[in-house]
């Protein structure tokens, strides 16, 4: 017989609160805060923390490159103008993503287009991303999402094809491998997210990394107002934003980068243990390593299939959170069916850039677009796997899983 669920008054697994990140600062991070306090010198121009923070995670990573920028959202948009598109080019990303990866295409007078994700996955698939390719696609965003690589070598492939730049979001998989090689490291320009919930965080904060030279040049200029520093005279070489992070983020930052890749790891060894204790479930899918990549568990993803189940997803998370597991929807919904891009509320009471001449095509969002994106949110829900927690927190995990996977199937 299958235990009582604790939904249905049964004891439940947990009943302790799980370990939070906060232990993750310490002393280190409130001398570095400290410093830059006392020296009065607050800002990123002419500051040695940023610097710091740039040369340290270039060096991780292996990249020539590293730009430190006010948040994941500031990265982004730091890579398109980069790229640099034309108005009215178009370029070609994920549904399964966060607001921040689309925000800088429109902001450039760009138009995101989605394509699918592979069946029951969380990633863009590649003949979906090549159907959607038009004269106009300026840029490919590929996002690594919950902290697994997505098909770098197909997209890496298409972009060689058709000459179109991949731009990697790796907000949410630091230090992931693809084929032994870091995610961010392999397309023209990678994107990381120093936001509260990520491997590395300052509060807010974003890293783009690139190991092309003039790429990176239009970088520093993009996100520091077009401002080229070099000359004695002041000049605005093109028209960029103001994403300079400040010294006081960066303290953090460079604080806490000193640990990530070993935190990285205890995450990835913690994950990997929880996926072993549930990965023989009927129904249960959750977040496999594959061949080819690993997981750094961002958040820890769990899909399940209400046919095989006979419980629906909002019962299984009903169920775990009554059991002491946390667990929740994450996105909701495609980006494409958030109001801001269904209706195409953008700039004042026009759509633009959806309505601009530049635009080659009418560019509609509906239910529907993208069927594989919509059934995986359907499925997929979010667990809390991080570097503090304990085996014993991730057996409770497991044990409450298994229970409410037992009940399920015993109707
Ligand atoms: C995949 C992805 N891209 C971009 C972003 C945007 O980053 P930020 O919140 O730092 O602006 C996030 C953050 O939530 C993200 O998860």
């Amino acid at each position: 017989m299958s235990e009582r669920l604790a939904i249905d008054g049964g004891t439940p697994v947990r009943t302790q609160p799980f370990p939070s990140r906060a232990q993750g600062f310490g002393e280190e991070d409130m001398r570095y805060v400290t410093e830059v306090l006392q020296s009065g010198h607050l800002s990123r121009v002419g500051g040695a923390k940023t610097k710091a923070v740039e040369e340290q995670f270039a060096a991780m990573l292996g990249v020539k490159h590293a730009l430190a920028v006010t948040s994941g959202t500031a990265a982004i948009h730091t890579a398109v103008g980069m790229i640099n598109p034309n108005p009215g080019d178009e370029i070609i990303t994920t549904p399964l993503t966060d607001m921040g990866t689309v925000i800088g295409i429109l902001y450039q007078n760009a138009l995101p287009i989605f394509a699918d994700v592979v069946p029951g996955g969380y990633h863009l698939d590649p003949e979906s991303v090549r159907r959607n390719i038009t004269d106009r696609t300026k840029a490919i965003i590929v996002v690594h999402l919950w902290g697994m690589a997505a098909n770098m070598d197909a997209f890496l492939a298409i972009g060689e094809e058709h000459g179109i730049p991949i731009i990697e979001d790796c907000a949410q998989a630091y230090f992931t491998e693809y084929r032994g090689r870091h995610v961010g490291t392999m397309g023209r320009v990678g994107c990381f997210s120093l936001q509260q919930s990520k491997h590395l965080t300052a509060g807010d904060g974003g890293l783009v990394v690139t190991s092309d030279d003039e790429l990176a040049v239009r970088g520093r200029l993009f996100a520091d107002k077009g401002w080229d520093r070099t000359g004695a005279d002041r000049g605005h070489l093109f028209l960029g934003m103001n994403y300079r992070i400040s010294e006081l983020q960066s303290a953090v930052a460079l604080a806490q980068l000193g640990k990530l890749k070993e935190r990285v790891a205890r995450r990835q060894e913690l994950g990997d243990k929880l996926t072993a204790m549930i990965s023989d479930l009927p129904g249960v899918r959750p977040a496999s390593p594959s061949a080819e990549s690993g997981n750094t568990y961002w958040f820890y993803p769990l899909a399940v299939e209400e046919k095989t189940l006979g419980i629906s997803r909002e019962r299984f998370m009903a169920a775990l959170n009554a059991e002491g597991v946390p667990c929740w929807g994450w996105l909701g919904k495609p980006l494409y069916l958030f109001e801001a891009l269904l209706e195409q509320r953008t700039f004042g009471t026009s759509h633009h850039p959806f309505d601009s001449p530049a635009a080659s095509r009418k560019i509609v969002y509906r239910p529907g677009l993208c069927p594989n994106a919509e059934q995986t949110l359907c499925e997929a829900m979010a667990l809390t796997v991080h570097e503090f927690y304990s085996e014993d927190d991730v057996a409770d995990m497991g044990a409450a899983i298994r229970k409410v996977a037992a009940s399920a199937r015993k109707g």
